[in-house]
């Protein structure tokens, strides 16, 4: 069964829209979790544009399913990352320019420095995990970092504008899932995935768990948080 990251930036960004204390993040991750979220997604920006530290700190004490935090490669965020241990922590690329995380992390170009980052967050006890585009070069560094996991950035699967086109990028999807299990990396994937383009992905061999947030976040505005996970979680259980 495919578990599924509910991402919870979106509610952070309302209140910071205000910068006020509302719509509460914890709030958000309790609904979550109670409609059957697996993992409670968020991103600790460098710009702190929408989550904030004491959001970190308090989803790491009240979160119970499994608290997933993406993260630059930052010194100041993984030494953050480090102390508050959340379960598990996602490496992504961040550039303050971007609205949000437009491509994978460049494992093969930073191999260094990564394999240095995922060493320290395992040693504090973190699960690791690589948010990398489905590429066999990225694929292969990846591994030589011992990371745990990798995501697979789905946003040009996600981006795709006729059924041949996302054949493409879903047959690109499968056999980077293929490649990176045949180097015993366990995968994850997500970014811009819906009700609508999640069923075909369902299919991914080795696929463990896709975070999702937009989506979820736009349907809650409407049809209520709670609402909007139990529907995504049962097309999960119903496509996987
Ligand atoms: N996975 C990663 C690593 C991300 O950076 C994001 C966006 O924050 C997501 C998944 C979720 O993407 P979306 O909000 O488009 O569902």
């Amino acid at each position: 069964m495919i578990t599924l990251g509910v991402n919870i930036d979106h509610i952070a960004t309302i209140r910071e829209a205000r910068k006020t204390y509302e719509p509460d993040p914890i709030w958000a991750a309790a609904i979550a979790e109670l409609a059957g979220a697996d993992c409670i997604t968020i991103h600790l920006r460098e710009d702190r544009r929408h989550i904030q530290d004491r959001d970190l700190e308090l989803l790491k004490k009240t979160v119970q399913t499994k608290l997933n935090l993406e993260m630059a490669n930052y010194p100041d965020i993984i030494s953050s990352a480090c102390s508050i241990k959340p379960h598990q922590a996602t490496i992504v690329p961040e550039r303050r320019s971007e609205v949000t995380t437009e491509g994978g992390i460049d494992v093969a170009k930073n191999l260094k420095s990564l394999t240095q980052t995922i060493a320290q967050l395992k040693e504090a006890g973190i699960t690791t995990s690589l948010f990398i585009e489905p590429d066999k070069i990225q694929i292969s560094a990846a591994a030589q970092t011992k990371t745990d996991f990798i995501e697979l950035h789905t946003g040009k699967y996600a981006n795709t504008q006729n059924e041949s086109e996302a054949k493409k990028e879903l047959d690109r999807l499968f056999s980077a899932s293929s490649y990176a299990h045949s180097l015993n990396l366990r995968v994850n994937a997500g970014h811009g995935l819906t009700m609508k383009n999640v069923i075909p992905l369902c299919a991914m061999p080795y696929l463990e768990e896709l975070n999702i947030g937009h989506h979820i976040i736009s349907r809650a505005v409407f049809i209520g948080l709670r609402q909007a996970v139990i529907e995504m979680k049962q097309l999960l259980e119903k496509y996987s």
